[in-house]
């Protein structure tokens, strides 16, 4: 029976649906990926459930499908569905083979697509639209500018107007760079710093940045 305090606190009629939380083989996993391919995974162990919580606290379970970017072994996800969310609703990107083939087995309600975030394209993938919210565990700051401008066209180019993209860093200041996010009509917000995550981390917020009225 899952016993994490983020479990406790959803309806008894939605356990069914929510996987364990990670276990040692999750951990080890994940840390095998890490000691393959450092500048790739980004971390040497999994996000906590604090960094969790706050990453995913703007959306709304039932308002629609949400990308998950650089899912690892789910924790966002498994967070994402203690908070109600519909398996289905959930579109989980991982790059890395391992990875993706756990998240299959863990999360069989929900579709793993085991590609680069930024090669996402609704030509190939009819589902990549009408998305209402982005969340991302990418390796940001381990990327290089035009990787940032591939991954935010992809994304906001799959989301709703009003989608959000939330990202999560261990730096002091949000991975994007603003001119790239000029580029795109895009402005970020500080949404909260989590202190008690190993290592600490920052949650952004990218939205489009509303267009002025004509005439102003
Ligand atoms: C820092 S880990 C975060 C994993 C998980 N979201 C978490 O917070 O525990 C980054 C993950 O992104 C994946 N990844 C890195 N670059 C990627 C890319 N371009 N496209 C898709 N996944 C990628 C890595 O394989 C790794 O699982």
């Amino acid at each position: 029976m899952p016993s994490s305090s983020a479990e406790n606190t959803v309806p008894k009629s939605q356990h069914s649906s929510v996987a364990p939380p990670d276990g040692w083989k999750e951990k080890l996993l994940f840390a095998q990926a890490f000691l393959r391919n450092p500048l790739d995974v980004g971390a040497i162990m999994p996000s906590g459930l604090a960094l969790a919580r706050a990453i995913t606290a703007g959306l709304v379970p039932g308002a629609g499908k949400v990308l998950e970017l650089g899912t690892g072994t789910g924790v966002f996800t498994q967070q994402m569905l203690a908070m109600g969310f519909d398996p289905t609703d959930l579109i989980l990107v991982e790059q890395n083979p391992g990875l993706a083939t756990n998240l299959r087995k863990r999360f069989p309600g929900s579709t793993v697509l085991q590609t680069s975030a930024q090669a996402l394209d609704v030509h190939h993938n009819p589902m990549l639209s009408d998305v209402t919210a982005t969340v991302c565990g990418l390796p940001l700051r381990n990327m290089r500018d035009h990787e940032h401008r591939q991954l935010l066209e992809a994304t906001f180019k799959a989301m709703r107007p009003d989608g959000n993209l939330y990202l999560f860093t261990y730096g002091l200041k949000c991975p994007i760079a603003r001119s790239t996010l000029d580029a795109h009509h895009l402005g970020s917000a500080l949404k909260k710093v989590v202190i008690k995550n190993v290592p600490p981390a920052a949650v952004y917020c990218i939205s489009r940045r509303a267009e002025p009225e004509p005439g102003n």
